[in-house]
């Protein structure tokens, strides 16, 4: 009979990567949100922002976060004024998410802002910050992967994918998104 392993403290093996106090935090979070938040109907924003407040997300108080969105650890949420989450968006704040005035993410994409070493045998989780400028937009169902910077009034199509950070004022589509075009209200609206 094979002796059984003692229990393994390695992530890789199912054991915590984060610490019992961060791991209670976000469980506390994850059922404050389905119980006070997640139902609640989309004109409450005020009431969503202070759910959201009481565990640490920083946020203007035009800053507009739907029920349906999934926030990992709101302590490293920060929104300026009008900036949005829309409808079912994962923000997966492993790292500081930012979104600057005006940014807003539409329905269905995912904001990653972790990601593992594959070149470590460990498999170690590593995070890095996501910013989003002012007046920028990451349209339906996109993903942002950790560390990118999405540049002031820059657009991610719906369903672009990028790991890498994006110039102010261009339009990106595609996985990987490459860029369509210069956006035409430079200097103006932004
Ligand atoms: C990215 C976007 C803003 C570009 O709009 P646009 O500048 O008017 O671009 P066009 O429609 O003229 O398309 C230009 C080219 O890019 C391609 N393209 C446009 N959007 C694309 C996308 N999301 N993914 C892949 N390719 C795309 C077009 O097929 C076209 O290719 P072609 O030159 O080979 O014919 C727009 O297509 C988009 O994705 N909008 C988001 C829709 C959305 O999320 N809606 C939810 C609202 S909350």
């Amino acid at each position: 009979m094979t002796p059984m392993k003692p229990p393994s403290s390695s992530p890789r093996e199912g054991g915590p990567t984060f610490p019992l106090r961060h791991r209670l935090l976000r469980l506390a979070w994850a059922m404050t949100w389905t119980l006070l938040g997640r139902w609640t109907p989309v004109p409450l924003h005020g009431w969503r922002r202070f759910l959201l407040r009481g565990f640490g997300a920083r946020l203007h108080p035009t800053a507009k976060i739907y029920p349906s969105v999934r926030v990992w650890y709101p302590a490293n949420l920060t929104m300026a004024e009008h900036a949005c989450l829309g409808p079912e968006v994962n923000c997966y704040c492993m790292d500081r998410i930012d979104l600057r005035a005006h940014a807003l993410v539409s329905q269905g994409s995912y904001l990653c802002a972790g990601t593992h070493d594959v070149d470590d045998p460990d498999f170690p989780l590593v995070t890095r910050p996501i910013l989003i400028e002012r007046n920028a937009w990451v349209a339906a169902q996109a993903f942002v992967g950790p560390g990118v910077r999405i540049g002031e009034g820059a657009v991610l199509g719906a369903r672009g994918v990028t790991v890498k950070s994006l110039d102010p004022f261009m339009i990106y589509a595609g996985n990987p998104a490459k860029p369509l075009r210069r956006r035409r209200l430079d200097g103006g609206a932004a």
